[in-house]
């Protein structure tokens, strides 16, 4: 394991193996502005009863990511947890890049030591493979479809996890603690997934095709 500190401002934990991430400092501005993006801007979807709500990222954002290489990103809202899950939709994505905006209590996110070179959901069911507009939806454990790196071991993370312990058997990797003014930035092909919610959250979701360490940079000044 390699454990450095750059500055006081931004803090890189890389592990053996696959599993990289990276937390970094959030410029209070960049929270103020998409609060307002969002209170002023009709979402650009709802969905689930209004579960999951999404808004669009505007140039307003966008400027506080000025010189990197922007690919995607929203403003959600979520009740419920976001299943195991990778975020490769177009070639070109590197890392996600996740901004806590605000959280009513704790909340938890998991990044996984196995990748998975795909745009992809797991889910419990009967291993049946289904193609959903861009995401490929695994109904099985990830331990039973070609992820890289499964341990042969139960998941150490389960009780943070809503599916039953076993979903999660060949998972290893790192709980965080997803709050407001910790920006978090990992490769999009690690698996991840939101721990159990006992409340909603809203965050900003972004895709650069970027490296975790240029991310870093960025947000070091
Ligand atoms: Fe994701």
């Amino acid at each position: 394991m390699v454990y450095f500190i750059a500055s006081d401002m931004l803090k890189t934990v890389e592990k053996t193996g696959y599993c990289m991430y990276s937390n970094f400092a959030i410029d209070p501005a960049i929270v103020d502005t998409t609060l307002l993006v969002r209170d002023t801007t009709e979402p650009s979807s709802v969905k689930k009863n209004g579960d999951y709500v999404r808004w669009n990222v505007t140039d307003d954002i966008l400027k506080y990511f000025d010189g990197l290489n922007y690919i995607a990103g929203n403003i959600y809202y979520h009740t419920t947890p976001y299943e195991v899950h990778t975020d490769v939709f177009t070639d070109d994505i590197g890392v996600n890049v996740l901004i806590p905006l605000e959280r009513e209590g704790s909340q938890k996110f998991i990044v996984f030591d196995q990748t998975y070179h795909g745009s992809t959901v797991w889910k419990p069911g009967n291993g049946r493979v289904e193609q959903r507009e861009l995401n490929t939806i695994f109904h099985g454990r990830p331990c039973e479809t070609p992820v890289e790196g499964l341990t042969g071991l139960p998941c150490g993370l389960a009780k943070y996890l809503p599916e039953e312990d076993h979903f999660y058997d060949g998972l290893s990797g790192s709980l965080i603690e997803w709050e407001p003014g910790e920006g978090l930035v990992f490769p999009s092909i690690n698996l991840h997934a939101t721990g159990i919610m006992d409340s909603p959250k809203y965050g900003l979701a972004m895709w650069f095709n970027n490296t975790v360490e240029e991310i870093c940079s960025h947000f070091e000044m």
